[in-house]
């Protein structure tokens, strides 16, 4: 396989929260591998803009830095740091004042495209969207990117894209999910609407019900007072688990462009049933031996903020009427994992009689790690003895089906920050979608609030409570096992 890098125009790209945890993690070094792939065109500027008073020089070496801990291209050659670090300018700019605006303008070139990354909380988007207009700093023409969280409530989210509307077009902003920039996210895609195998069997008709699980082993690291004041729902429900179950859910799109893709994702937000009470369940890490539980990692003692989210929900529409979808996601849990599993109902009729059991197919879609697809096929068992039948998974690593290329695949950021540059929206969040996703997320959120509800603990390195196996067990299903 070759890769393909798809060359894009000259941009000027201002980050503001340059000196900040994502654009050092993420947005810099992803910026650096592009650049590294020969993505990043002569005449191109990273401009990073931010409180602290620093210049260009100590910028770059902040940058480097950040590139040395987080990860450069594997394929760089010497000198190819020094090459991009003379892309990078830093301007210091008060976002809620007037200071440093004006140098940021004489700092800006005339490339034909102009990006504003907002990696800032979003208390400061409103004042810096006003600010890039007032000292003529943006046009119609640029274009701005908004991070998660957009807003902890449906009544937020949508004075969000009030404030954002004031200044700029829809087709101006890229809200970023970053699950949608990961390439087996995109895969689910490919999957269903580039085989011929798999759509016609798309359907309650021959679905039994579909498991979507994000597992992570990390706590809340460094960002206690932000996550308990989000939990599980807020923090990886609303977005990241709405929009794998978008992408698995959704009728196809008439062309893989921005509005099609949207419109359709936004259809299915729209046509989730309300969950009750009793198809919920929250949860929260105990304290194990040595290990501090989650409320001394959030530093809140009383914490009813939920770590672990499992629910069963449904879709009402043609396509999907009666067939479960179970959502849940969690930290400090047993494995990194992350997959979508579809389980196909029984035979209608079995030839082998009771004797042989129950066989299912499954496909499972894992998106990380080893991001691949198994599909679980019945066949007989070897030997002689009678008629077996035993399932067997059809196992494809996408690394090794892909061969080396397939290991340089960019990160999420990478590409979705081209994504920006090229003015391609598919991946973006669009407002009505956001809100459509509070406003489905928020009963359920007010419903545990106005309960009391305390989240059941679990221990750290398990699947999360008890409830949760019995939220499947009651329909006589059960989850998947997570592996490391
Ligand atoms: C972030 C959440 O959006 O996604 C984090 O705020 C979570 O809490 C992270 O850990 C998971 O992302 P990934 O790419 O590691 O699966």
């Amino acid at each position: 396989m070759v890769s393909r890098v798809i060359p894009v125009d000259p941009f000027d790209l201002v980050i503001f929260g340059a000196t900040g945890d994502l654009a050092r993690r993420k947005i810099l070094p992803g910026l650096f591998r592009r650049f590294c792939a020969g993505q990043i065109p002569e005449g191109s500027q990273i401009i990073g803009a931010a409180r602290s008073d620093m210049d260009d020089a100590s910028f770059a070496e902040m940058v480097a830095e950040a590139i040395r801990e987080f990860g450069g291209g594997r394929h760089c050659e010497d000198g190819t740091l020094d090459q991009f670090l003379s892309l990078l300018a830093y301007v210091p700019v008060d976002a809620m004042g007037s200071d440093g605006w004006q140098a940021l303008g004489a700092r800006l070139g005339d490339a034909p495209v102009r990006a504003f990354y907002f990696s800032v909380g979003p208390s400061l988007f409103g004042a810096l969207a006003e600010r890039l207009r007032q000292y003529g700093l943006a046009d119609d023409d640029s274009r701005v990117v908004v991070e998660k969280p957009f807003g902890h409530d449906l009544a937020s989210a949508r004075a969000l894209n009030e404030t954002l509307a004031c200044h700029f077009a829809e087709e101006q902003i890229y809200r970023i999910d970053h699950y949608l920039g990961k390439e087996t996210v995109q895969n689910l895609m490919a999957v269903r609407f580039g085989n011929m195998l798999f759509e016609p069997l798309w359907n309650a008709q021959y679905v039994d019900h579909i498991q979507i699980t994000v597992s992570e082993t990390v706590g809340v690291g460094g960002r206690g007072s932000y996550y308990d004041r989000s939990g599980a729902m807020r923090d990886m429900v609303q977005n990241h688990l709405m929009q794998l179950l978008c992408l698995i859910a959704m009728e196809p799109p008439a062309r893989f462009e921005p509005d099609a893709v949207r419109d359709e994702k936004l259809k299915v937000i729209r046509a989730l049933d309300p969950v009750p009470p009793h198809h919920l369940v929250r949860g929260q890490y105990d304290a194990a031996e040595g290990a501090p539980g989650y409320r001394a990692d959030v530093e809140n003692p009383r914490s009813r903020t939920e770590s672990f989210m499992a629910l069963k929900c449904h879709i009402s529409n043609w396509r999907w009427a009666g067939t479960p979808f179970y959502l849940r996601t969690g930290k400090k849990l047993r494995a990194r994992a992350s997959e979508i599993a579809v389980v196909f109902k029984d035979a209608p009729h079995s030839i082998f009689g009771s004797e042989a059991g129950r066989h299912r197919n499954v496909l499972v879609i894992r998106l990380q790690p080893n991001e691949g697809m198994t599909l679980d096929v019945t066949i007989k068992e070897p030997g002689p003895g009678g008629m077996r039948l035993v399932d067997v998974p059809l196992d494809m690593s996408f690394a090794e089906a892909l061969g080396p290329d397939g290991e340089d695949v960019p990160d999420a950021y990478e590409r979705l920050i081209m994504d920006v540059i090229r003015g391609n929206q598919t991946l973006f969040m669009r407002g009505d979608e956001v809100e459509a996703a509070w406003a489905w997320t928020d009963p359920l959120i007010e419903g545990w609030e106005a309960r009391n509800d305390v989240p059941k603990p679990y221990d750290v390195g398990s699947s999360g409570p008890d409830d949760s196996l019995m939220l499947m067990h009651r329909d006589g299903r059960k989850w998947r096992d997570i592996r490391p």
